[in-house]
């Protein structure tokens, strides 16, 4: 009697699972048919939750302790469009994760750690993939050499949003983005990026905005500027950055007046250094004085030059003549000696003679016999 009951009781639980079809739902997660969406949400999450149902377009697996994903994570799900996995712990993603989510436009990978990517971690079948955040993603600067192999590895030539915000990137390697040829968005704000180089933005010919905000740059040189012209019909943000005017800011405070329409925030951009310079507008720096091509500094470099070679040639002929008196050192002592001598001679003399003037017995022998 009681087994019959318990039987019924699973034959019920299976009825209503099969009966719910389509509506299964994997253990912490929200499934919504009509939206199409799929969340799961802070739940501890430790792997990419299996029996995802099949009609999901929009998967949010965000807020879990994720680690590791790769290809046999995502198996079935053609429709997704939209991914975020932020808010994870992921430290390593496998070539081909992503290729079986033939349909993915976006894709976000924000707030992770990121530390190994392989070659072909962002290879996607058919060059769907739009948008990729990468903000806060890297655990550390050196992952920035994994992912630029694996940019110019992957099929992403359709990407037209890249952000690469707040991953404490200190240089780009040469290239980077050489084959993400449709961007038209890139993100690099908050990062430490302390020069823009020769290649740098080299392939992002249909570039339309680029984020440079609040990084560490202190000038951008002829090299940086050059690379900047490079990028013919692209707004750019620069200020927060901690420009240092000194004479080398003047390239950059003369590209930037005559680039104006290009530098979105050009009214933002300051002087951080010197101190007596702080919050000054890099657009008025030229017309102040840097101390790099006073008047007048010329002609006063000139005279400054010929009384420290006067100098120099005063000292020269002193030094020869003690050189000269060293050199002779034998011969004047010589000399000394004989002048010494002649003085005691003729003191000697002068001696003696004062000497029997003054002997009153003889003067007055001598005033007698004058007498
Ligand atoms: C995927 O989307 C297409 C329409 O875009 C739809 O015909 C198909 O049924 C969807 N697949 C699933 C498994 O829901
Ligand atoms: C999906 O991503 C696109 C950008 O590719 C975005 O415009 C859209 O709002 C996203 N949808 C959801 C539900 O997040
Ligand atoms: C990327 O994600 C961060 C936070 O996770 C968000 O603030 C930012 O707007 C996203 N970037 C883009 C381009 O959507
Ligand atoms: C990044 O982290 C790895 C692994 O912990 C370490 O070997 C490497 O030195 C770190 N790089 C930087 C620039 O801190
Ligand atoms: C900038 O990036 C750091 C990590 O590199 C992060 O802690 C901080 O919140 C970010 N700031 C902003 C304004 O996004
Ligand atoms: C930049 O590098 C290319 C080759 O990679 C070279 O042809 C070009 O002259 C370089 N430009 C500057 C300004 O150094
Ligand atoms: C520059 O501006 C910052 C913030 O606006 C302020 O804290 C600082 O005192 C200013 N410095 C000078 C020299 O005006
Ligand atoms: C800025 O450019 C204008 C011409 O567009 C020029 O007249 C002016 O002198 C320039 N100012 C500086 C500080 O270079």
């Amino acid at each position: 009697m009681l087994a019959l009951g318990r039987c019924a009781l699973v034959f019920g639980l299976l009825c209503a699972a099969l009966s719910a079809g389509a509506s299964v739902c994997p253990a912490g997660c929200e499934c919504s048919e009509a939206a199409l969406t799929v969340k799961c949400v802070s739940k501890d999450l430790r792997d990419i939750p299996t029996g995802i149902p099949s009609y999901t377009r929009n998967l949010f697996i965000i807020g879990n302790h994720i680690s590791q994903i790769g290809p046999e994570c995502f198996q079935g799900l053609d429709n997704v469009t939209n991914l975020s996995l932020s808010n994870n712990r992921i430290s390593e993603v496998k070539s081909h994760t992503f290729t079986s989510l033939r349909s993915l436009r976006s894709l976000d990978l924000s707030n992770n750690q990121l530390a190994i990517i392989h070659p072909e971690a962002f290879t996607v079948q058919s060059r769907m993939l739009r948008e990729l955040n990468l903000s806060r993603a890297l655990y550390n600067h050196s992952s920035v050499i994994d992912l630029a192999t694996s940019l110019r590895w992957s099929t992403l030539s359709d990407l037209l949003v890249l952000d690469l915000s707040s991953n404490g990137l200190v240089y780009l390697p040469p290239g980077i983005f050489c084959h993400l040829v449709g961007l038209q968005r890139l993100q690099l704000s908050n990062n430490s990026i302390v020069s823009i180089h020769n290649g740098t933005f080299t392939g992002l010919d249909h570039l339309e905005e680029l984020d440079l905000t609040h990084n560490a740059l202190r000038t951008l040189r002829e090299e940086a500027l050059k690379e900047m012209d490079q990028l013919r019909s692209v707004r750019l943000h620069l200020a927060e950055n901690p420009y240092t005017c000194t004479c080398d800011i003047e390239p950059f405070a003369a590209w930037l007046n005559g680039s104006r329409v290009r530098v979105e925030d050009v009214e933002r951009l300051t002087c951080a250094f010197p101190v007596a310079l702080q919050n000054t507008s890099l657009l008025t720096v030229g017309e102040l004085e840097l101390g790099c091509h006073k008047v007048g500094e010329g002609d006063n470099l000139a005279l400054q030059t010929s009384y420290v070679f006067l100098g120099l040639v005063l000292g020269f002929v002193g030094l020869m003549f003690l050189f000269v008196l060293y050199l002779n050192r034998k011969g004047i002592k010589k000399r000394i000696n004989d002048m010494r001598d002649a003085c005691r001679e003729v003191w000697e003399g002068y001696h003696y003679r004062y000497e029997i003037d003054s002997d009153p017995r003889l003067s007055q022998f001598s005033t007698t016999a004058d007498v």
